[in-house]
């Protein structure tokens, strides 16, 4: 009888996999439910914990490596135990692994192959934090679908992006992965990216399941040091942090990542009211939750477990349903179940979110998808080099422009393209570069070559080097403080130059994991060699490369003309060029503050007007005595080659009834000689409320685009929704009362007007 029984689960089990393998399974709710509770009814125990480990495939280690060699990583895979893996690339290693698995084992649950996949694959676009500076969401989600293209070309089917952490602190290393300092343009970003990857259908075979992460409070640090403590309280996370992540949910992001931190004590990875009561409770969503890398187990590091087994019991039932690399619930939920101290149920939801986004990416329709050879030949890496350059011109923020001396006038004859960025060729690609090759970037020198006419003599000296050594993911950067040997090259070409483009900033390896600084300035010997220069020529142009903003209060003051190049990928050169030669004018504005001094970090506009805002008379007021409080460039800054005028801000109505909605608009004329793109932006301010509230936040905006002496009425329309907020009863909802409304071209210059809200 027994036999018998098992017989008959064979059976069914044998029918049930052919039938998914081989049915044309549409992605209808009901009939992915049907078959996720189909399969896990076939599953061991043991197998169903294997869905919920993630191996790393071993050569791109973006963590500590792990205890599991691999030859015991390829038994498990053919006993199929193991849901995912990451860092496996190309289309050969994927297929592979994928076989093991598929040819091995008993139910044949293919896997997901995870990479991260940040801002771009093979063609690399501008660095996240730069490439939002374009405040152009159809370019954002554009890079993330070709980014898709060419992960799929390389067997990759999951990325680890888009990182949506708000981050206010310059210090952070990975503040250039993110959108900047606000909640609201993040979220914006965040539902384009996820478009990008997933597009309409998780299972076309060449889209990607994305992630959003890392849930929650990551980009908030103390004092911006990686991985630090995070102490911030209810308010700040469901105002500031939360949103994007809501956003992403919202649009059906596959997966979620949960984050290293802990917020008030708890770690986010053992942190239940995050991933089980707001994530998967209050918005309902049902994808899965992956852990960072080895975070399930870091909780032993945190004095919050004190072995794998008991961080593995608190992750599970907080809701992380996936450990990457971490070995703590291939080490604990056996014995934990059979302790009775994990209920099996609690595994079964795992595997079942699991299985779902599977099934939602067609892989067991087919599991090798993909896999697919053809896939990289069709693709024309040409023409997403074109696109990675549009987008490129398009992030590039002008912050200074004093006499008009750009765009580059044709009056200029020799130029003088000086700095240990100029002819940089790797540095624009950023961090988190996938598969771009090193050096593949088109340096500042090359665009700028290939861009002035052959009458136009070009100069080039490096100056000073800025990293010495050998550069690495995982080391440090070593920074050259000693070697001058360039400088006298670098003034005698100054000297003789009508222009000087001065390329400084930062390396590729200064930003990104791990790589938080204490100071933000031009590191090693850039600021000296600028002034040395500066001395023998003031007609300079400082072009910026950098992945964070810096502290460039002396370049500010100083410098004529100043452009924030960022790190802009494959084709950073030409667009930087297309931008200086005024082939493009530029449109960016910055996503995030740009300080005064380091100290001034965290350092944001949406920030709480404190009892004591700001006097110039006396010192009890909240500021910085030597400094101040305020932004070298705030939030939303950037010029343009022509200047806007905006005319007074007029609402339809100075009262808003429940449920209403008014009318804010404004006229923008384009004042100056040339065409230009101006970003409208709209901010609220809510001027008395159950929770002290900020000066101001980012509500809205739109891109205009005006010939020269050409006005445009922009309109805004303002509804209750707008004005919500997570209260002081702890729900988002909007309360009656005064509202400032302020329109302008970035957060600080701005008309304003007001009205209240009737309730
Ligand atoms: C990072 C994640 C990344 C993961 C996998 C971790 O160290 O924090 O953002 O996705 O490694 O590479």
């Amino acid at each position: 009888m027994k036999k018998n029984s098992i017989l008959l689960v064979l059976l069914l089990l044998a029918q049930l996999v052919s039938t998914a393998q081989n049915s044309n399974i549409k992605s209808s709710v009901k009939n992915v439910e049907s078959k996720v509770d189909s399969i896990l009814f076939m599953m061991t125990l043991e197998e169903k914990i294997g869905q919920l480990v993630q191996y790393n495939g071993s050569w791109d280690l973006t963590g500590p490596a792990s205890e599991v060699g691999n030859k015991q990583k390829e038994e498990q895979l053919k006993k199929g135990l193991v849901g995912a893996m990451l860092n496996v690339l190309s289309v050969d290693a994927t297929r592979e692994a994928q076989k093991l698995v598929m040819e091995n084992s008993r139910i044949k649950i293919p896997l997901m192959f995870g990479y991260d996949v940040i801002h771009g694959y093979k063609t690399i676009f501008p660095v996240p934090l730069g490439e939002t500076a374009s405040w152009d969401l159809e370019a954002m989600e554009k890079s993330a679908r070709i980014a898709a293209v060419e992960s799929v070309a390389d067997g990759v089917n999951w990325t680890f992006s888009p990182m949506i952490d708000v981050s206010r602190d310059a210090r952070w290393g990975r503040i250039m992965e993110g959108s900047g300092e606000d909640p609201y343009l993040t979220s914006l970003v965040a539902i384009a990216k996820v478009k990008g990857y997933q597009g309409d259908d998780l299972a076309d075979s060449t889209t990607i399941a994305a992630t959003a992460k890392h849930f929650a409070g990551y980009g908030f640090a103390e004092g911006g040091r990686d991985y630090n403590t995070v102490n911030i309280g209810e308010n700040e996370l469901h105002n500031m942090i939360l949103p994007p992540f809501k956003a992403a949910a919202n649009v059906g992001v596959a997966t979620f990542m949960n984050s290293f931190n802990t917020i008030d004590g708890t770690p986010a990875t053992g942190n239940k009211m995050l991933q089980r009561d707001i994530l998967k409770g209050d918005w309902n969503w049902d994808g899965f939750v992956v852990s960072d890398w080895g975070s399930i187990t870091e909780m032993i590091y945190h004095g919050f477990a004190k072995d794998k087994e008991q961080a593995a019991e608190i992750a599970l039932k907080a809701g992380s349903d996936m450990d990457m690399e971490g070995g703590a619930y291939e080490a604990g939920l056996m014995d934990l179940v059979q302790e009775g101290k994990i209920d099996e149920s609690l595994i079964n939801e795992a595997v079942k979110r699991i299985l779902r986004v599977k099934f939602k990416m067609g892989l067991f329709e087919d599991p090798y998808r993909y896999a697919n050879p053809d896939l990289a030949k069709e693709i024309s890496y040409e023409q997403h080099r074109e696109v990675a350059r549009d987008i490129a011109k398009k992030s590039i923020v002008l912050l200074k422009n004093e006499n008009e001396l750009l765009p580059i006038k044709p009056s200029v004859k020799n130029i003088a393209v000086i700095g240990p960025l100029a002819d940089d060729k790797d540095s624009p690609i950023g961090n988190w570069r996938a598969q771009a090759e090193a050096n593949s970037a088109v340096s500042v020198l090359e665009g700028i070559k290939a861009a002035a006419g052959d009458d136009v003599n070009i100069t080039y000296a490096e100056g000073a080097k800025l990293g010495i050594g050998e550069r690495s993911f995982l080391m440090p950067l070593k920074i050259n403080e000693t070697d001058r040997s360039g400088f006298s090259e670098a003034i005698e070409k100054a000297k003789n130059a009508d222009l000087v483009l001065m390329a400084l900033g930062e390396d590729a390896f200064q930003t990104g994991e791990g790589r938080s600084q204490a100071k933000i300035g031009l590191a090693g010997l850039q600021q000296e060699l600028l002034q040395e220069i500066y001395k023998v020529n003031k007609n300079i142009v400082l072009v910026l490369i950098n992945g964070r903003p810096m502290e460039i209060t002396w370049a500010a003051e100083k410098m004529p003309a100043i452009v924030e190049a960022w790190q802009l990928g494959s084709e950073s050169g030409h667009a930087i060029a297309d931008v200086l030669f005024g082939k493009y004018n530029p449109s960016g504005k910055l996503p995030v503050s740009f300080p005064k001094a380091v100290g001034q970090e965290p350092l944001y506009y949406n920030q709480k007007s404190t009892g004591r805002p700001y006097s110039e008379e006396h010192v009890t007021f909240s500021t910085y005595t030597d400094v101040g409080k305020d932004p070298l460039y705030p939030f939303g800054y950037g010029l343009s080659y022509t200047t806007f005028e905006y005319g007074d801000l007029k609402l339809s109505s100075e009262e808003m009834n429940e449920n209403g909605e008014i009318t804010a608009s404004i006229s923008v004329t384009n004042s100056g000689d040339v065409e230009g793109k101006e970003v409208v932006q709209l901010y609220l301010q809510d001027l008395v409320a159950s929770k002290a509230r900020p000066v101001k936040e980012l509500k809205g905006f739109k891109m205009i685009e005006l010939a020269p002496g050409e006005s445009k009425t922009v309109e805004f329309s303002i509804d209750e929704k707008m004005l919500e907020f997570y209260t002081a009863n702890q729900k988002w909802e909007a309360e009656a009362g005064d509202f400032n409304v302020f329109i302008g071209g970035n957060s600080r210059d701005v008309k304003k007007a007001q009205f209240t809200l009737n309730k």
